[in-house]
């Protein structure tokens, strides 16, 4: 908050915010993870920024009042079905991660977010048996390939297809409808197919092939986290979640509750999703700054705990919020 209201009076724009209850808070005050008054907040809106939701006070949940639950019923709510979540490794932070190749990456993985197995019916448990079903229709595919491609036109050209179509049908229907739009379309990106388990070698291999990676909603979840050893902390991930009414920004990591209130979090997936937001909401040069103030940060070392530095969140946010201040041309000084 502190640094998306020093970037409206450094560019001068205004933005209403409003506050709501998702996930544990929410059903300890309603009952609901997703309360009524959040999901009419949330489709009455041009951007939701979240938090992460979920602590071990609330692990004993089942069905609907788990703390997921709420999250993935505000993704479907406002069919945010692309998931945007780009990963660089600058080189001070390649320094410093266990992937000895990461220095350099520059990828987005684009994961489908309001389909496949997470949402697929019949699931359920009875009787010593549980299922879950993992579902595409056509048209789910075609439209986050557009969204892949359209990312790699204004990117490096190239798209990675993630799949397991030696095994799975869907996953068959998903390459091919992938290469359909390709051919149709988007004949001048470079477009590859890798399964999945191979995917996720190439990434700790050889994480600089890749440009835009795009993916289904349960392989995008796991190659994400994998992804977020590139950096060396999942604390610098942001994302943005799109294609509905409202975006979606949050933080790709979870809710920390081992460093819960100590402010030693590091802030950085949060500022950089906040960034995506300004972006989704035309202001361009606003988010530009807050990313350099990012890279700032980065470079002077200021760094939260998990990157191996002692800043606390607080620190890391006030470097970002003096590169605001920088911009900041005070009329009457004209
Ligand atoms: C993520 C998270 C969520 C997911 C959980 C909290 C439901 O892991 O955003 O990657 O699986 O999508
Ligand atoms: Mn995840």
């Amino acid at each position: 908050m502190r640094i998306l209201q020093g970037a409206a009076e450094a560019f001068d724009f205004s933005m209403d915010f409003a506050f709501h209850l998702v996930g544990g808070e929410a059903l300890d005050a309603t009952g609901d993870p997703l309360p009524a008054a959040t999901r009419a907040a949330c489709t009455d809106t041009d951007a939701v920024l979240l938090g992460a939701v979920g602590g071990p006070k609330w692990d004993h949940e089942t069905g609907p009042r788990r703390c997921e639950a709420g999250l993935l019923s505000l993704r479907k709510l406002l069919d945010a079905y692309a998931n945007l979540r780009p990963i660089s490794v600058p080189d001070a932070l390649g320094r410093l991660s266990p992937v000895a190749t990461s220095a350099g990456a520059d990828m987005v993985i684009v994961r489908e977010l309001t389909g496949g197995i997470y949402f697929g019916e019949p699931r359920g448990n009875a009787n010593g048996t549980a299922i879950n079903t993992m579902r595409y229709d056509r048209e789910e595919i075609i439209r986050i390939a557009r969204i892949a491609f359209r990312l790699a036109e204004a990117r490096n050209g190239s798209v990675t297809s993630v799949d397991k179509s030696n095994v799975l049908e869907v996953s068959r229907l998903w390459r091919d409808t992938v290469h359909a739009l390709h051919s149709e379309e988007f004949d001048q990106i470079e477009l590859a197919d890798l399964y999945v388990d191979n995917a996720a070698m190439q990434m700790v291999l050889d994480p600089r092939r890749f440009d835009v990676v795009v993916t289904a909603n349960l392989f995008g979840d796991i190659l994400s986290d994998l992804a977020a050893t590139l950096p060396g902390s999942l604390g610098v991930l942001p994302s943005a979640s799109v294609g509905g009414s409202a975006g979606l920004f949050e933080p790709v990591h979870g809710s920390a509750p081992d460093i819960a209130g100590k402010g030693i979090a590091n802030p950085m997936g949060a500022i950089l999703s906040a960034a995506m937001m300004l972006d989704h909401l035309g202001e361009a040069s606003a988010a530009h700054q807050v990313r350099s103030g990012v890279t700032e940060a980065i470079n002077r070392g200021v760094l939260t705990r998990d990157l191996g530095g002692s800043a606390s969140t607080r620190e890391v946010a006030s470097v970002v919020l003096q590169r605001m201040a920088a911009m900041h041309v005070n009329p009457s000084a004209i």
